[in-house]
């Protein structure tokens, strides 16, 4: 039996999502009473719904996430993403219940790779070591180690020497990114975002024939041609600064559509315009995983306290190890 399965077995018979939410209920005024009386936190990432981000009590990139995870005095953390960054939360507060609004909201990436596959590649490569991102199962946490984002990526692999040779997993886009910006030849696993695979170059050129003045924005997990033709490029946290400080007025925003709410926020007078797709019957880029999470299951998941992220206690500590390591190695990093 999986831990999957584990929590799926533990939840009411009936399945605690088709419990019925009375009508006319004020969710905002529950999940507000219920996290005083529990003593419960919301952490989200900026990939969630507008009504996810603004009840949230900490907003952040999966770097500052996890942070927050690491030092929140909190009974209980109602993680609003995605399932590894749930699993990360309670790799870092095992004494802690975490609990995800959505257990299926999984991730390609982490999808794609399995400690068993870290484990086979280690064989092939014994020399070297494996850094993982941290959008990866508890299972390649395991294995790896050390443990990056994409806002300490760049600044984590600087700092290992020059001669080591290092594993990359899994993505490969962010993977190659991080090889061209630090001179390096990392042996990269095989797997992708399919959010930000989905980038179209040619949709997106003619954006930027439509929008002369506009500035293309890039996440490092989208393709080398977008990445080559973007005039910034940054993880979460830092595509939203840049928003914010450059002078620029127009956008081209290549990442998950989620952040756009914040940046409209913190940008009110800024123009930004999503970056079009291969799939023209709908011009979004959203992460239907992280969509899995709706303001009716984060009220479910608070007063059930389900499902609830449990571990392994021996991969767990195993899986610290590395994302230790990372906190440790970028403490520079804001
Ligand atoms: P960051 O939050 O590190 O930018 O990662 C983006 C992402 O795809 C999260 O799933
Ligand atoms: Fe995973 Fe991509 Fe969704 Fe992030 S946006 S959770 S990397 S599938």
């Amino acid at each position: 039996m999986t831990i999957l399965d584990k929590a799926v077995a533990a939840l009411p018979a009936k399945g605690y999502l088709d419990m019925e939410i009375p009508k006319g209920m004020n969710l905002i005024e529950e999940i507000n009473k219920m996290r005083k009386e529990k003593n419960a936190i919301i952490l989200a990432h900026y990939y969630q719904t507008g009504d996810i981000q603004d009840i949230a009590d900490f907003l952040g990139d999966s770097l500052q996430l996890a942070r927050a995870a690491e030092k929140t005095e909190a009974d209980m953390i109602v993680f609003c993403g995605v399932h590894f960054m749930a699993e990360t939360a309670k790799i870092l507060n095992p004494a802690k219940k975490v609990v995800l609004p959505d257990l299926l909201a999984g991730c390609s990436l982490a999808d794609s790779a399995s400690g068993e596959g870290i484990r086979e590649m280690k064989k092939k490569y014994p020399n070297a070591i494996v850094v993982s991102y941290i959008n990866c199962d508890s299972s390649v946490k395991a294995e790896s180690d050390i443990i990056v984002t994409s806002s300490n990526a760049e600044h984590i692999i600087n700092s290992l020497p020059k001669e080591q040779e290092i594993i990359f997993a899994p993505d490969k886009n962010l993977g190659r990114y991080i090889n061209q910006v630090t001179d390096r030849n990392m042996i990269l696993w095989d797997g992708a975002c399919i959010v930000h695979e989905a980038f179209s170059l040619e949709r997106i050129a003619q954006q930027m024939l439509d929008h002369p003045k506009a500035k293309l924005i890039a996440h490092p997990e989208a393709q080398k041609p977008v990445l080559q033709v973007a005039h910034y490029i940054g993880s979460t946290a830092n595509l939203l600064n840049y928003v914010v400080n450059d002078e620029s007025q127009e956008f081209i925003v290549a990442t998950e559509e989620g952040i756009l709410h914040e940046m409209r926020k913190r940008a009110p007078n800024k123009a930004l315009i999503p970056a079009l797709t291969t799939d023209d019957t709908c011009n979004c880029s959203e992460c239907h995983f992280m969509k899995l999470n709706t303001m009716e299951k984060l009220y479910l998941c608070m007063k059930y306290e389900l499902p609830e992220i449990l571990m392994d206690e021996e991969i767990r500590i195993k899986a610290l190890r590395p994302i230790n390591k990372m906190l440790e190695l970028s403490q520079a990093i804001k």
